[in-house]
């Protein structure tokens, strides 16, 4: 997890970013892993994340990885406005879908999917996991953090703080679905049989029980 510093040094690349979007883009800087997530990536090359949220992923990764360029893309269009606060010749926004942007490039080196599974339904999810899988070079590195549903009383925390921000605040935009994060070993079963080799690493420290599945083509 980035600390209060390198959470600021993100939110300090976003010139005219309001006092609510900076406290909620710090507040989840310094409780997501991305550290440990960049890790898996390929340094240099392109690099797509889909439901980029503000983007501030794009923004550490680019910092800490000067040679590599980072997608952004999100159907939310209010986070992408912020997100494009942050856009540079090294960071592109795009509002929409992954499947709906015509001006991504044709493949990426890495792909990153981070806490937005849980909010489609089943097919969603596969759809968005095959084009995932078929916009991948070869070699690249495919990344996906979601809640494991099989935490018992974590797992139930998790979706309570997802009904929160989706239907109660209406904070978090959703694809027709929330908490429908599935089995870890559903995505990682699909992805093998799209060409994907992966690993399921439980993520510790985290007050959720999130778990990442990392990728190879
Ligand atoms: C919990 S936020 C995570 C945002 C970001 N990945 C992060 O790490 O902070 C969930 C995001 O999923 C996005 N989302 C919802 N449906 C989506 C879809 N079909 N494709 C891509 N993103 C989607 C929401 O707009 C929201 O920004």
């Amino acid at each position: 997890m980035l600390n209060q510093e390198q959470a600021r040094a993100v939110a300090d690349q976003y010139p005219g970013l309001g006092a609510v979007e900076r406290a909620h883009m710090i507040k989840r800087l310094t409780w997501c892993q991305y550290d440990d997530i960049a890790g898996h990536l390929p340094p240099q090359g392109d690099i797509l994340d889909i439901g980029c949220g503000y983007g501030h992923f794009g923004v550490y990764f680019t910092s800490r990885f000067p040679q590599a360029r980072l997608w952004g893309c999100d159907p939310d269009q209010a986070k992408i406005a912020v997100a494009r606060l942050a856009q540079n010749q090294r960071r592109r926004y795009f509002a929409g879908a992954c499947t709906e942007v015509p001006q991504l490039p044709p493949s990426f080196d890495g792909i990153v999917i981070l806490d937005i599974l849980y909010l489609m339904p089943p097919d969603l999810q596969e759809e968005t996991l095959a084009w995932a899988a078929s916009r991948l070079k070869s070699p690249g590195s495919l990344v996906i953090k979601t809640i494991d549903p099989g935490q018992g009383w974590r797992s139930l925390l998790a979706n309570l703080q997802e009904w929160v921000m989706v239907k109660l605040l209406r904070k978090t935009y959703s694809s027709g679905a929330f908490a429908a994060g599935q089995d870890p070993s559903i995505y990682t079963n699909l992805l093998g049989k799209m060409g994907i080799a992966c690993r399921t690493i439980p993520l510790p420290g985290n007050r959720t029980p999130s778990v990442l599945i990392t990728g190879k083509k």
